[in-house]
């Protein structure tokens, strides 16, 4: 289209919306200015998805409307804090921030036991609580709540929409921004488009990929990996009427048909409601999976950012301080290409996960140290979100190229870790569980709580010391730390879940328990391993906090020389931040010649003691070392 055509599109469009949006003087002069500034790029992105349907300028134009109307619903307070946020796009790289995890019934019973912790969250002192899938979902079978009903309503167990926005607002001015998944591959087979759809709706039937024969379907499944062998093989399962619909998880989350403008635009009207319930950051669960195009694995495809870029574009629009975290479990190279101002601001740091858990195994950082030195400095504007470990399984997604570069066998390494993890290795401290072990591909994964991962089964202090170890990591190297709240009391394994409804074919829940009452009440008690856990953790969020190094994700790395003991750098004005993280069960040994680009006395930011360079380093089992020092000039 050329300049002119663009002007007189771009015109229609702004009619459209002030006519229809109803939009009054300084509401329209706000509005208008976002138009201004964020409308062109939804334009390009909308059109290099969907241009080629006729169709496409009618769904633009209905979906701007959506736009203007969610943003004049705003409330004045979310309106403020889209304003602040404006002013300061990167406040999420400071190093105060702190990130929680939980589910809302099985830590608090409901929202507002939810809130009833938030005294607790200060004293912990986060800034961020991600609450597990919150939505109405079908009983008992709903993936922890990732198969999702309808987006406008509160589970009934948990409580309301109302509550859900008084929290939000309450959690805000606590200072703590509240984070919810925003599910959007796919609904529950119970949503109303999908029960639309199988009734045979042919409206509905567009909003997912449903065929009427095993042609198509055998057709993507021949290039598409297995994500939940053990609910069902391949991609599709198979309707009433004969007709078969893509699941790529469980049989009941059917994959929605983004090729279709429409289903864009309807769950961008999801989206912006829960935006405007006061909601800060979405967790974009799966994004690897939301473009499907035949002859491809149909994960990580172009037009998959290219929908998540269209979705950043609305908020910009609609819900200015609205951010993402994207969610992508996949090879390293394809963790980094989701991660830009334009598309998720935060991601999950699978690969630093999965390797602070081999280092735990092997004793050596090798991995963890190149990983470190080459996948993890990111754009400007963006940031991690690190963490042990999630409500997910932990998978080794490492990349085979970097692991065969340091002499590893990606396929034989992983194996090894599977069985160390799960307790078949001798010497294993591990007490983790396999998931979705498929005998077809020799792929498995596995479950276990960070506690009974590290051996607090068999040798609590040496696992207190190893989830410290675990910590220090995440919270030094650069990005949101983010903890499975109860991993701070060193909750074990539940394996209670065998015997629930909904779970029992899913060991995930082993990591999922209930509020670890007693472990909590132990955390003020040195005494037990709960309470040297807790009050060491305490020490060191307290020294993060006040740790201008650690802000921001930038990272230098540092070879120490030794294979058990990890270094990197954390940079500041006139100092850095040496962290040095020994895996081994001895004491190490760093050199006086590794560290002699450093002034010859640091500074330990855990106990404020001077530490003198000249001889050397030593470090105890399992321990770390946060060091300021200055560089020689
Ligand atoms: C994400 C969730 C996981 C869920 C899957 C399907 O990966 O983290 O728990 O099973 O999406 O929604
Ligand atoms: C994620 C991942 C998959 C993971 C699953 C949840 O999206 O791609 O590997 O195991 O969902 O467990």
């Amino acid at each position: 289209m050329d300049d002119q055509n663009l002007d007189s599109v771009f015109t229609r469009v702004r009619d459209v919306v002030r006519s229809d949006a109803d939009l009054d003087g300084p509401s329209w002069v706000d509005y208008n200015r976002r138009f201004d500034t964020h409308f062109p790029e939804l334009y390009r992105l909308f059109e290099l998805l969907y241009g080629d349907r006729d169709d496409w300028l009618d769904q633009l134009t209905r979906l701007v409307l959506l736009t203007a109307r969610s943003w004049v619903s705003r409330t004045p307070e979310q309106k403020l804090i889209d304003e602040e946020q404006e002013r300061e796009p990167t406040w999420f790289l400071s190093e105060e921030m702190l990130g929680g995890v939980c589910y809302v019934d099985r830590y608090a019973g409901n929202l507002d036991g939810v809130r009833k912790r938030i005294p607790y969250f200060k004293e912990l002192g986060l800034t961020y609580l991600h609450l597990m899938p919150l939505f109405l979902a079908p009983e008992p079978h709903s993936d922890g709540g990732y198969a999702v009903s309808s987006y406008r309503e509160v589970n009934p167990d948990l409580g309301t929409m109302a509550e859900l926005r008084e929290l939000a607002a309450e959690l805000r001015s606590e200072g703590i921004s509240l984070v919810v998944d925003f599910i959007f591959n796919h609904t529950s087979n119970e949503h109303i488009w999908a029960r639309k759809a199988a009734q045979g709706d042919p409206h509905y039937s567009n909003y997912y990929w449903i065929f009427p024969d095993r042609t198509m379907p055998d057709a993507f499944e021949a290039h598409a990996r297995e994500i939940f062998p053990d609910d069902h093989p391949g991609s599709f399962v198979q309707l009433e009427d004969g007709r078969w619909v893509w699941a790529t998880f469980h049989s009941y989350q059917w994959d929605l048909n983004y090729s279709n403008p429409e289903v864009f635009r309807a769950m961008a009207e999801e989206m912006l409601f829960l935006a405007n319930q006061g909601i800060g950051i979405l967790r974009m669960d799966a994004v690897a999976f939301i473009w499907k195009e035949l002859g491809t694995s149909c994960e990580n495809l172009p037009q998959a950012h290219l929908l998540l870029q269209a979705f950043n574009a609305v908020c910009r629009l609609a819900a200015p301080s609205l951010l993402f975290k994207s969610e992508a479990i996949v090879h390293p190279d394809q963790v980094a290409e989701y991660i830009a101002p334009g598309e998720c601001q935060l991601s999950y740091n699978p690969l630093q996960m999965a390797l602070i858990w081999n280092s735990m195994a092997t004793r050596d950082v090798s991995l963890l140290s190149q990983a470190l030195e080459r996948r993890h400095n990111l754009p400007e504007g963006t940031s991690w979100v690190n963490y042990v470990r999630s409500h997910d399984d932990i998978g080794w997604t490492f990349a085979d190229e970097d692991a065969a570069e340091l002499g590893i066998n990606g396929f034989e390494h992983r194996r090894f870790l599977n069985s160390f993890y799960v307790n078949r290795f001798a010497g294993s401290f591990a007490h983790g569980v396999p998931f979705q072990d498929n005998p077809k591909t020799g792929d498995c994964r596995i479950s276990g709580t960070t506690a009974s991962l590290l051996g607090m089964e068999q040798e609590p202090a040496a696992a207190v010391e190893r989830i410290m170890l675990a910590h220090s990591i995440i919270l030094s190297t650069g990005g949101v730390p983010l903890i499975y709240l109860g991993d701070e009391v060193a909750q074990e394994n539940d394996y209670a879940y065998a015997g629930e409804a909904g779970h029992e074919a899913d060991s995930r829940w082993v990591h999922r328990p209930r509020y670890p009452a007693e472990s909590y009440a132990r955390r003020a008690d040195s005494t037990t391993p709960q309470g040297t856990l807790y009050s060491g953790l305490k020490v060191l969020l307290s020294v993060r906090t006040a740790t201008p190094e650690f802000a921001g994700t930038h990272l230098i790395d540092f070879f120490t020389g030794n294979r058990h003991v990890l270094g990197y750098q954390r940079p500041g004005d006139t100092t850095v931040v040496l962290v040095l993280a020994n895996f081994a069960d001895d004491s190490q040994t760093i050199s006086a010649e590794t560290l002699s680009g450093f002034n010859p006395t640091g500074v330990n930011l855990v106990t404020g003691k001077r530490v003198g360079l000249e001889v050397g380093i030593q470090l105890a089992p399992r321990s770390f070392l946060w060091l300021r020092v200055a560089l020689t000039s």
